[in-house]
């Protein structure tokens, strides 16, 4: 009896020894806010889009796992809605579906968002294909809600205490935009200190207003997806590296990812007292690739898209994933990319288990109820 107390006793003082001090009492996360784009849009741009904008993610196969569409672009959950299971929260609810609940958190993030304001990118020369839903308006939207929701910043303070935010994955599409509008590589590469800067801007205000658990994604490695494997394909094999993934766009993303962390660990030593990592989208998703097999997915698939059409890749931008003339395969849980853009449910899952419960959050700020997410 005696003997038990005692380890008892060790037990709690190793678990309150080994825990963060830092980001919240006992490592508990009541509610989850997020800021981001496509990879984590629960819903905004379906509410926001006016009828006819945007019909293909509002519409099946859109949501076919799930067993209907919810405005998320895959078959079914994203990585934001695994991090919240295992956290034993509930789903993010999209902020601009005004009347639903918002008491573990709220999700800012728009499908088609920047991290700059349109105007920003290369002096306004060219305009946003989609929305302008850039990081500053979601953290006004952030703002105003934690102000409508709560009496004082203090109050507000003490909510962002034992929250968690994740301020991204954002910037991608800053990217995709140049890209799309023929900007070559190394033109795209000047707009990165711009895009870290705008994110660490951000995640600065957010630290602010007293999160004390920040989480700060990267890119991921571009080059990899069936869309930039089609529109960029080349003749060249050594334009590919040995995952068959095309090497410049992959090294633009890594820098990116390189000037991020960095600017992340300034971060760290200008606020000692909060929890912030960096989610390592890039290397998770190489490894996702590696280890497809043994993760469940086709090994001939991993460079194809589940729903679409046409090409070595399975993606055709005329015929992408929702628009007639593409098809769904049989069996997307067998596939990492869902429209040749995004994941499948199945690969989210993957990536948020490698990233969340694994190496690939550096420094591991969070811990899980027992059990949850060991699958
Ligand atoms: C509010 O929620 C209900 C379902 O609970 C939904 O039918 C309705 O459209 C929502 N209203 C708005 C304005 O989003
Ligand atoms: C990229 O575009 C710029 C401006 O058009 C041009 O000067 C440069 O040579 C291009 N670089 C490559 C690698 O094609």
């Amino acid at each position: 009896m005696a003997s038990s107390t005692a380890f008892l006793l060790l037990v709690a003082a190793l678990h309150v020894c080994c825990c963060h001090a830092q980001g919240g009492d006992d490592g508990a996360v009541s509610a989850i806010y997020s800021l981001g784009d496509s990879i984590t849009d629960t819903g905004n741009l379906v509410k926001q889009a006016p009828p006819g904008a945007f019909e293909t993610i509002k519409h099946l196969p859109y949501g076919v796992t799930f067993g209907h569409p919810t405005g998320r672009c895959s078959d079914g959950l994203l990585m934001i809605d695994f991090l919240a299971q295992d956290m034993g929260l509930p789903f993010l609810n999209p902020y601009l579906a005004k009347n639903m609940s918002f008491d573990h958190g709220a999700n800012f993030a728009v499908a088609g968002a920047t991290a700059m304001d349109p105007a920003d990118q290369f002096n306004g020369r060219f305009s946003m294909p989609f929305t302008a839903n850039s990081l500053k308006l979601q953290l006004r939207w952030f703002k105003d809600f934690m102000k409508s929701t709560f009496n004082t910043d203090e109050e507000i303070r003490k909510r962002l205490q034992s929250s968690l935010v994740l301020v991204g994955e954002i910037g991608g599409n800053d990217y995709n935009f140049a890209l799309f509008w023929n900007r070559n590589v190394s033109e795209v590469e000047k707009l990165i200190p711009s895009v870290v800067q705008t994110i660490i801007d951000a995640t600065k205000e957010v630290l602010d207003m007293g999160a004390g658990r920040v989480i700060v994604p990267g890119n991921f490695p571009i080059g990899c997806l069936p869309s930039y494997l089609t529109a960029m394909a080349s003749p060249e094999q050594s334009a590919y590296d040995s995952a068959g993934c095309l090497k410049d766009l992959n090294l633009f993303a890594a820098k990116h990812n390189a000037q991020l962390q960095r600017a992340v660990a300034g971060l760290r030593a200008s606020y000692p007292d909060a929890a912030i990592a960096y989610a390592d989208y890039f290397n998770s998703f190489l490894s996702l690739l590696k280890g497809a097999p043994a993760l469940g997915f086709d090994e001939d698939s991993t460079h194809k898209a589940c729903c679409g059409a046409g090409g070595k890749y399975n993606y055709d931008e005329r015929r992408a994933c929702g628009v007639e003339g593409a098809a769904v395969c049989a069996d997307p849980s067998a596939y990492v990319s869902w429209d040749g853009i995004h994941m499948t449910q199945a690969a989210y899952k993957a990536m948020s288990r490698l990233i969340y419960h694994g190496r690939y959050l550096q420094p591991q700020i969070l811990s899980f109820p027992e059990k949850n997410g060991q699958t």
